[in-house]
């Protein structure tokens, strides 16, 4: 079992994608289609929440501790909302539809690749996440894809996600997240993996 999970995790390593998933090209769309009677300065702006104002998006939106945290997906309450059960109080779409399932993996995919609004005409802070390094300085280490290897000796890059009852959450770059035993990693990743759970 343990094994399968490496090995599954070691299989994605060939897929760095070509350009990164951004806001206006692929979820812009997307929130156009469920969004925007209630999220949007052209109709109406509900929750504070205006999805059409790329500024706001991008300065306050997206950022670490708010709805949107750039390279983790399961802590950011924009994505949450959309994959609660429909009856639930806080689901989004308010009276919608829950979105496609394709349309939510292209939305936590954005999110792992740092949420970047406009790869066209991406910010310092932006440009920085695209590079795999972030500007604040616990941020950095946390988004950063890190080289990690199993007992074994065979590396992945992934990015951190979580440590919990001594297992890791890994992100891979095209956003799926595998759990491994700390047991199964070298000495050096499960002390990477210490020091960055305790920055979380
Ligand atoms: C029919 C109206 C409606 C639609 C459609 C809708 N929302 Fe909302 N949304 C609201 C309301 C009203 C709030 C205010 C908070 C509340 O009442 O829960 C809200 C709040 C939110 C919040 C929380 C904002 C905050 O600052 O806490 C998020 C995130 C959100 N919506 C996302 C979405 C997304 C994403 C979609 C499309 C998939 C969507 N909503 C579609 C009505 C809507």
């Amino acid at each position: 079992m343990k094994r399968i999970v490496v090995l599954l995790a070691l299989s994605q390593l060939g897929s760095v994608p070509v350009r990164a998933v951004d806001y206006v090209s692929d979820v812009l769309p997307i929130m156009k289609e469920h969004c925007w009677s209630c999220h949007s300065n052209e109709e109406e702006v509900k929750g504070n929440l205006a999805l059409d104002d790329l500024d706001e998006m991008r300065d306050f939106t997206i950022r670490e501790f708010s709805l949107i945290r750039p390279g983790n997906p399961d802590e950011s309450s924009f994505l949450e909302k959309m994959l609660l059960p429909p009856g639930d109080n806080d689901f989004m779409p308010r009276k919608g539809d829950p979105l496609p399932k394709a349309e939510l993996d292209l939305i936590r995919k954005w999110i792992v690749e740092g949420a970047i609004v406009d790869a066209k005409n991406p910010s310092e802070k932006e440009k920085a996440r695209l590079a795999g390094t972030e500007m604040g300085p616990d941020e950095d280490e946390l988004l950063k894809f890190h080289s990690w290897t199993n007992t074994e000796g065979r590396a992945i890059e992934a990015r951190f996600l979580r440590l919990v009852d001594e297992a890791v959450t890994l992100v891979m770059r095209d956003g799926k997240s595998y759990q491994v035993p700390l047991a199964t990693l070298s000495a050096d990743s499960q002390a990477l993996a210490r020091k960055l759970g305790e920055k979380k």
